[in-house]
C-alpha cells in the first residue's frame, strides 16, 4: 500500500512513523512534510490547504491511500478534492469537519443526538454574551466559533476577560464551566450503506492543555500526554462509544454527512457525568504520537478501511501493555509568540535512548543544514515503558538532552497519574 500523509506537525510524524513501520505499507510519501517526517518519508513541496494540488500530487504517486492530519485542510474540503479522484482518503468531507470547524453545529449535533456536553448560548453581541455570562456565572468559558489552534477558548473568573475575548470573536460560544478531569478519546470511524456507521474506539488518553506546570498558564494546543488512564472507570470507553461516539455519528449519517476519519471526543468526567468538551475531526496533538507509541496493530489497514467503508472487517486495534508519555519542548515565547530558527541541539542522542522517538513538531534546516525551531511547539518527546513511571523516566531522561535557546517543557507531565 502506498500513503501519503499530509501536514507538517508531531502528528503527523507520529502518523508516518507508524505507516512506515507497517509491512503492509510499501511507500510513504508526506506533504509538506518536516525534518523529522523526512527520515521515514519522501517528502513533496505541496500546500496542504490546496485540495486540487494535494489531489494532483495523489494521483501522480498512485497512493492506495491519503491521511490527512490536521483540521484547517479538513474543513476547507481536501479530503472532499481526493476522493473526488477515486482515491482512499483518511479524514472526514469538509462537511462533517464541521463538527470541529464550528462549535455551534457540534452543539446542534450533540442536542439532537442526546448527547451529553455543557449548556450554551451561541451569541453574536456583547449583550448577549453579557446576559449568558450571568446566567452562567463564573468561570467562565467563552469559545469562538471557528477554528482558532487551541487558542480560541478562555477559561477565567475574570468578567472582563471574558467579555474582551467575545469582543475579538464574530460569533462566540458561553457555555457553563464543566470541572473534573479530562479525557481524550480517539474512534477510528467508517461508514458504508450496508453496514452504517462503524466506530472503533482507540485507548483513552489525556492532554495536558495549560503551557505550565500546575496546569498554570494560557492554554496551547498540548504541552504533553499520556495513555493509558490507570485511574479511569474500566467501563469508560463503553460509556463513551454508547452514549457519544455512536449517537454522534449516526445523527451525521441521518443528515446526510456521514463521518469517517478520525471523531476525537474531548470529554470531561464531572460530578455530574460524563460531558463532551469539544469534538475534533482529526486526531490530537500530541495524544496522538502516545497512542502510536504503543499500538500492536499496523495502522494501514485501520486507516485504509476507515477511508473505504470497511472498518467493520478489519480486526480491532490491539496494544502494547504498558504505558507511554509524550512530553512536548516548546520555543521560547509559546504560545503567544514562539521564536523560530533557534538551533535544536541533542535530538539524535535523545532518539537513540531505549523506548524513545523524538517526534518533529514544529522544526526546519536553516541554510547550513541545522535543526532549528520553526513553530511553537517543536517537539514532542515520546517514550513507552512497563508502566507509566518507566515511560515518564524515559521521557524527561530524553527531554533533558535536549538543548533549544529559550525552550521549555512542563515538568508534570503524567506526574499524578504515575504516583510520581
Ligand atoms: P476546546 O477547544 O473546546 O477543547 O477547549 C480547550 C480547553 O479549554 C479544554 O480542553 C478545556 O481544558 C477548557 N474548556 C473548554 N470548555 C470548557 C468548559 N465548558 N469547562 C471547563 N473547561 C473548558
Ligand atoms: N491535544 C489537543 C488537540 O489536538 O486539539
Amino acid at each position: 500500500m502506498k500513503t501519503l500523509v499530509i501536514g507538517t506537525g508531531g502528528r503527523e510524524h507520529a502518523l508516518a512513523l507508524a505507516l512506515s513501520r507497517d509491512p503492509s505499507v510499501t511507500e510513504v510519501h508526506a506533504a509538506p512534510g518536516n525534518p523529522g517526517i523526512e527520515q521515514v518519508a519522501t517528502l513533496h513541496e505541496v500546500d496542504p490547504l490546496d485540495g486540487a494540488a494535494v489531489a494532483d500530487l495523489a494521483v501522480a504517486l498512485a497512493a492506495d491511500l491519503v491521511v490527512v492530519g490536521p483540521e484547517a485542510p479538513l474543513v476547507a474540503g481536501v479530503a472532499d478534492a481526493v476522493r473526488a479522484r477515486g482515491i482512499a482518503v483518511f479524514g472526514p468531507s469538509g462537511e462533517a469537519a464541521r463538527l470541529e470547524g464550528s462549535k455551534a453545529f457540534a452543539k446542534q449535533v450533540m442536542a439532537a443526538a442526546e448527547v451529553p456536553t455543557a449548556m450554551a448560548h451561541v451569541c453574536t453581541t456583547p449583550e448577549e454574551v453579557a446576559a449568558a455570562l450571568d446566567a452562567f456565572g463564573p468561570p467562565y468559558v467563552v469559545k469562538d466559533d471557528g477554528l482558532a489552534a487551541g487558542k480560541g477558548v478562555v477559561v477565567t473568573d475574570d468578567r472582563q476577560e471574558a467579555l474582551d475575548h467575545a469582543a475579538g470573536c464574530e460569533r462566540v460560544v458561553v457555555e457553563e464551566y464543566l470541572d473534573g478531569p479530562e479525557v481524550s478519546l480517539f474512534a477510528l470511524c467508517s461508514y458504508s450503506e450496508e453496514s452504517g456507521a462503524t466506530v472503533v474506539p482507540l485507548q483513552p488518553a489525556q492532554d495536558f492543555k495549560r503551557a505550565y506546570d500546575d496546569d498554570a498558564g494560557p492554554n496551547t494546543g498540548g504541552m504533553g500526554a499520556y495513555t493509558p488512564l490507570p485511574w479511569a472507570p474500566d467501563d469508560l470507553v463503553e460509556e463513551v462509544t454508547q452514549r457519544v461516539l455512536q449517537p454522534t455519528v449516526d445523527e451525521m449519517a441521518q443528515r446526510g454527512s456521514p463521518f469517517s476519519g478520525l471523531l476525537y471526543a474531548g470529554l470531561a468526567l464531572t460530578s455530574r457525568g460524563l460531558r463532551v468538551v469539544e469534538f475534533n475531526a482529526r486526531f490530537g496533538d500530541p495524544e496522538t504520537q502516545a497512542l502510536m507509541a504503543l499500538l500492536l496493530s499496523p495502522l494501514g489497514p485501520l486507516l485504509h478501511g476507515a477511508a473505504t467503508g470497511t472498518l467493520d472487517q478489519v480486526p480491532a486495534p490491539r496494544w502494547r501493555d504498558g504505558a507511554a508519555v509524550t512530553v512536548v519542548v516548546a520555543a521560547e515565547g509559546y504560545p503567544a509568540s514562539p521564536r523560530k530558527g533557534d538551533v535544536i541541539h541533542g535530538v539524535e542522542e535523545a532518539d537513540a535512548l531505549e523506548g524513545v522517538d523524538v517526534i518533529h513538531a514544529g522544526t526546519a534546516r536553516n541554510a547550513d543544514g541545522e535543526l532549528v525551531t520553526a513553530g511553537g511547539r517543536v517537539l514532542a518527546v515520546t517514550a513507552s515503558g512497563a508502566d507509566l513511571a518507566e515511560a515518564r523516566r524515559r521521557a524527561y531522561e530524553a527531554v533533558d538532552l535536549i538543548r533549544i535557546d529559550g525552550g521549555f517543557s512542563r515538568r508534570d507531565i503524567a506526574a499524578k497519574a504515575a504516583g510520581a
